[in-house]
């Protein structure tokens, strides 16, 4: 049997973790997050002291990896793994690696319906022919408001202006890299994430139940 996908694309911040754990929750598929891998991947070469901008040593080291963890965890999550994730991001040698996992993980779980897959060329690149693909939308002002408030509220330090930097300088190197950058997949429904996450689901549910 087939395996239903469902592919949500979009910029730092704008909320596709949030709708892709209520949409695989509701309609009993699997979550990938892809970020989590280029931000695993960051985090291991940032703590073997690989530098970002080296990328013949990191085109090395990668053929020395075999596995790379799938979970989400704090350390992953800081500024600086963000920044170092979105710079590797840019090298084909750990798109084509990366993308590789993605699809050795959905080959692998065979007793799975179907899932959610989430990140920046989802639906453009990796996962082309999915049964439906979402685009989300939110202006960087509210990405940046909403990130500051999620820190601040776990109790951590934090500078909107700062913030609304990082989600800037992000967006312009995912948007403007060689290698599968953040584009709307062709035959992707562009989503208005800007108003509540009710609205936004609704809209989505919608699509969910009218194309799958
Ligand atoms: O989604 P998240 O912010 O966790 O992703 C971290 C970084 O990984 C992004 O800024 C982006 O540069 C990169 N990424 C990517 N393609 C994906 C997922 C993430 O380039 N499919």
């Amino acid at each position: 049997m087939k395996k239903i996908i469902i592919t949500i694309d979009g910029p730092a911040a704008s909320g596709k973790e949030k709708i892709s754990k209520y949409i695989s929750k509701k309609y009993k598929l699997k979550h990938l997050d892809s970020g989590i891998l280029y931000r695993q991947l960051a985090f291991y070469f940032f703590t073997n002291k690989i530098d970002s901008d080296d990328v013949n040593q990191i085109k090395k080291k990668i053929l020395k990896i075999n596995q790379i963890s799938f979970r989400n965890s704090k350390k992953i999550r800081t500024q600086e793994i963000s920044r170092f994730a979105s710079k590797i991001a840019t090298y084909d040698t750990v798109r084509y690696f990366i993308n590789k996992l993605q699809h050795d993980f959905v080959n692998k779980n065979k007793k799975i319906r179907g899932f959610v897959v989430d990140g920046r060329d989802i639906g453009s690149v990796v996962f082309k022919n999915a049964n439906l693909k979402l685009y989300i939308e939110v202006n960087s002002e509210i990405r940046a408001k909403r990130r500051y408030k999620q820190l601040i509220d776990s109790g951590e330090k934090s500078i909107y202006p700062k913030i609304l930097k990082e989600i800037k300088l992000r967006d312009k190197q995912d948007k403007l890299r060689k290698h599968s950058p953040l584009i709307v997949p062709k035959g992707a429904f562009v989503i208005s994430n800007n108003g509540t996450f009710k609205e936004t689901i609704e809209e989505i549910t919608k699509l969910v139940e009218k194309n799958l």
